[in-house]
């Protein structure tokens, strides 16, 4: 499963000079080893850990590093003047006292806004007054603060409503030498806007979510942008052409509290050459069902479970 990409040994092979061969070996070495990781399982704190801390603020991204995570999942949405912010939603009303579309409020309006206290109100078993005023973050502060020591899990948010997303975000990351040092993962529900990244940079590792749902006969399961056909009329075909430009699928699991997937949708995936990471896994009785069924991956609120689970 997870064949490697031709591109970086290609790119070696035509610039094999004495002098370019020691950095670019390097970074084919920081590369080949983000893939090897991949192959192992990956624990990806989802909005940071934010089932303990407001999603997307420096306690969320601080605690989830600090309960081993491999990846920080960010969701990235665009301010009105071309910031890339971490933020899930594409209005702010939930998880700030602002409202309406973030992609009309610059990023000086942004950072008025408190990212913090909605948490406190919502979750008083974890309320920490600390967490009031925590601000939306950009991605160059994230990057600033972790750099390459961290990797990060970005999913492309609404890329309609941002057609420059994509090349804002690789070019960030690469000025940022972020591909090269394997540290970035890119995902997205938008087929299009992973195609661009592909098609922009084939190095990025990239994932392609999936939210299956009943469809109006209320049986037949649908993929809501139509990637593929219900799990159980899934062909390798189907899955052969998500493999032509990404390397793995992140597939909900449960739908109304009922399975959508199950360990023959995961083992096709693998046959077909695919990573299979799943969203979002709170529970423990369920990280043990899609560990024992071998998926590669789940993103969690809670690192610390995923951990307890896989050292039970
Ligand atoms: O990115 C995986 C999962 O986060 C997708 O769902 O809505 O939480 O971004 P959402
Ligand atoms: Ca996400």
């Amino acid at each position: 499963m997870f064949s490697h990409r031709p591109a970086l040994s290609s790119t070696l092979a035509l610039l094999g000079g004495a002098t370019l061969m020691a950095p670019l070996a390097a970074q084919a070495d920081a590369l080949e080893q983000q893939r090897q990781d991949l192959e192992g399982f990956q624990v990806i704190a989802h909005r940071g850990a934010s089932g303990h801390a407001p999603e997307h603020t420096w306690p969320a991204y601080d605690q989830a590093l600090a309960m081993g995570a491999d990846y920080l999942e960010l969701d990235v949405h665009m301010s009105a003047d071309g910031r890339l912010v971490a933020i899930h939603d594409t209005t702010l009303d939930r998880t700030t006292e602002g409202q309406g579309p973030v992609k009309e409020r610059s990023l000086d309006e942004l950072k008025t806004l408190d990212a913090g206290s909605w948490f406190n109100e919502a979750h008083p078993e974890h309320a920490d007054d600390a967490y009031a005023g925590a601000e939306i973050l950009t991605l160059d502060e994230v990057i600033d603060r972790y750099g390459q020591d961290v990797r990060y899990y970005i999913e492309t948010k609404s890329p309609k409503d941002y057609p420059e997303l994509q090349d804002a975000l690789v070019s960030k990351l690469e000025a940022e030498g972020l591909v090269q040092s394997g540290s970035v993962v890119i995902q997205s529900f938008s087929q299009t806007s992973l195609k661009e990244v592909h098609d922009l940079n084939p190095d990025i590792p990239l994932v392609q979510l999936l939210w299956y749902s009943p469809g109006e006969d209320g049986q037949t399961l649908e993929e809501w942008t139509g990637v593929t056909p219900s799990p159980a009329d899934i062909t390798d075909a189907d899955f052969q052409a998500i493999a032509d430009y990404a390397d793995g699928v992140g597939p909900n699991y449960l739908y109304d509290g009922q399975p959508v997937i199950d360990a023959d949708f995961i083992d096709q995936a693998h046959a077909n050459g695919l990573l299979v990471h799943v969203y979002t896994i709170n529970e423990k009785d369920q990280m043990r069902q899609l560990l024992d069924w071998g998926v590669d991956g789940l993103f969690t609120n809670f690192p610390d479970r995923l951990k307890d689970v896989r050292e039970e």
